[in-house]
């Protein structure tokens, strides 16, 4: 999470307005992000320029130049577009922190119709947990509130073998972080707590994985490499389970909340999703095998030729043949070759199967590929398909099934052959706060974030000395108006001392921008309401130890 160690980060408290831009800030202003005017509450600005490529590395100093690279690079979808469907929204996707998804509608779909669905997250106890690790127990919190079965992980195996911390730190930190969980509102009667060593399930799930998981797939995705630690590995299929575990006892749509840096897992783990399962259900148009794009081709050339105006009716029109698939994309690619159109070698391999495949006719279908099922399983799914079907070596076909049926009947044999059955995870994504002093927000860094353990009087000194988007003089400001879009206070009043109070929220963005706030005064109540949220959570931490030392979660290891 947000926590990485960025050399060379200025992580100097004591920032006046007027010092911006003298220092080596130039990383800063690259990561930097903000929420933008919360009367509008959306998440589709307020990001920088000029910025470098986005990496998502889920150890490294993920920066994230401009959010809207994540659409279109990594096909992370925009909260935006389901925004509309969440029932009272979480204010931190009101004004636009949680800004991207995937899959999360399936989430929503299953509470909407109180059906079982859960949350997870994990955090490794590397440090403190600070107010950007808030931000993820605010949101499992509301997944439980909402009716999802709720989990919160320690990720100890992954703390040691990525960041090398020994077992007396990590438990003590993991205590904290369960602490400040619990004291947020988490009821960890109704969902679950547990450390990843601890937990046996979980590494018996991972060990399954790991089958089905490479190492040119690990150097492809996180860049792995012949130097990489084999723990380091093994805490990867461990995160993989993670997000997988919560479907042990049955499939269910699942929520992953995490920042966008854990968007690799979060696809590795959809990708493993599937390739557990013992069947696999696409559409085909022939006996053969196609991939998605060539089968694309395929349906284009289907659709095309079968809507050809032949002459006669349609009992005794002729069946589409798939050499006349081929000599139909031929000619596409033809005629594409004199605008200077590509893709050729997909088109390729499809003209080269339709060909192989000679007068078979073409004819839509519903297609269950044999991916892990046993032999039992498979003739079992044989048996449960009604209607016309075809059966072959690794697949069947079936004729009369739709593709959501079908997806049904599969699940439904696999779990009687003692398959998972797991449903591809979905995930939500947030905002990376800004550190108090520009720049990331670290754990490394004190001064760059406020710990959740750190008492008020510390918490309203860093305040007081975060940086601003404030202009150099008051008179600068009350004429141009602050910079709330670069502003780290501004930011703390939007993702937490607001509150549930849009309207507050608002009142500080337009006060500001209209010039009518000043930094002291606007620092002042912020450092304020830090000071009494502290206070207040360090009391409820207080009587959560109780909750916590009933739990049966071990948090004292006994290793070396
Ligand atoms: N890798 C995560 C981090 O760096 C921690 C983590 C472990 C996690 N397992 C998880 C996060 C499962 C989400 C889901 O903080
Ligand atoms: Fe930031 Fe407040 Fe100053 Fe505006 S007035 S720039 S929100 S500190």
């Amino acid at each position: 999470m947000a926590d990485d160690h960025r050399g060379g980060d200025d992580a100097s408290p004591e920032r006046s307005v007027s010092d911006e831009g003298e220092r080596s800030r130039s990383d800063d202003r690259e990561s930097r992000r903000t929420v933008t005017n919360p009367s509008e509450l959306r998440s589709d600005g307020g990001t920088a320029t000029g910025a470098d490529e986005t990496t998502l590395d889920p150890w490294g100093s993920s920066t994230v130049a401009d959010y809207r690279n994540l659409f279109e690079e990594f096909g992370i979808e925009e909260f935006d577009d389901v925004l509309p469907n969440v029932p009272a929204p979480h204010y931190l996707m009101r004004r636009g922190v949680i800004f991207g998804h995937r899959d999360y509608d399936r989430v929503l779909a299953a509470l909407d119709a109180d059906e079982p669905a859960a949350a997870l997250s994990g955090f490794m106890p590397t440090g403190d947990p600070h107010i950007g690790h808030k931000l993820v127990f605010d949101e499992l919190v509301w997944h439980q509130e909402r009716g999802a079965d709720s989990y919160g992980l320690i990720a100890d195996l992954e703390a040691h073998s990525a960041r090398g911390l020994d077992w007396d730190e990590i438990d003590e930190h993991a205590r904290d972080y369960l602490l400040s969980l619990i004291a947020l509102g988490f009821d960890p009667e109704e969902g679950e707590l547990y450390r990843q060593s601890d937990n046996r399930q979980l590494q018996d799930l991972a060990f399954e994985l790991g089958v089905e998981t490479n190492l040119s797939e690990l150097e492809s995705i996180y860049g792995f490499g012949g130097e990489t630690d084999v723990s380091h590995m093994q805490s990867v299929v461990t995160q993989m389970a993670d997000i997988l575990y919560p479907q042990l006892d049955e499939p269910k749509p699942t929520v992953i909340p995490v920042g966008p840096d854990q968007d690799p897992h979060v696809r590795l783990a959809r990708d493993l999703a599937a390739r557990m399962r013992f069947f696999g259900v696409t559409a085909a148009y022939a006996s053969f095998e196609a991939d998605p794009e060539e089968r694309h081709l395929i349906a284009a050339a289907y659709e095309a030729l079968s809507s050809d105006p032949e002459p006669g009716t349609e009992d005794d029109a002729e069946p589409v043949r798939c050499i006349e698939a081929a000599d139909w994309l031929a000619d596409q690619a033809e005629a594409d070759a004199d605008d200077g159109a590509s893709d050729d070698t997909t088109r390729e391999s499809a003209i080269e199967k339709l060909r192989a495949a000679g007068k078979e006719p073409l004819r839509p279908r519903t297609r269950f590929l044999d991916r892990n099922a046993t032999d039992e399983a498979f003739s079992a799914l044989i048996e449960a398909i009604d209607g016309e079907k075809r059966v072959y070596d690794e697949h069947i076909d079936s004729f009369d099934l739709a593709l959501d049926a079908a997806d049904d009947l599969a699940r439904e044999v696999e779990l009687d052959h003692g398959g998972y059955g797991f449903l591809a995870p979905s995930s939500i994504y947030h905002r990376f706060m800004t550190g108090l002093t520009g720049g990331k927000m670290s754990s490394s860094i004190p001064a760059s974030h406020i710990s959740l353990l750190d008492d008020p009087e510390t918490g309203y000194d860093k305040v007081k000395s975060a940086t601003t988007g404030g202009r150099e003089t008051a008179e600068l400001q009350r004429e141009l108006g602050g910079e709330a879009d670069e502003c780290p206070v501004y930011e703390l009043y939007a993702y937490l001392l607001a509150a549930d109070d849009d309207e507050f929220a608002t009142r500080v963005y337009e006060e500001c921008t209209g010039g009518e706030r000043l930094c002291g005064g606007c620092k002042e109540q912020a450092a304020e309401l830090m000071a009494e949220f502290l206070e207040d959570h360090q009391e409820k931490r207080a009587e959560a130890e109780e909750v916590l030392d009933g739990l049966d979660i071990d948090l004292d290891t006994e290793r070396a």
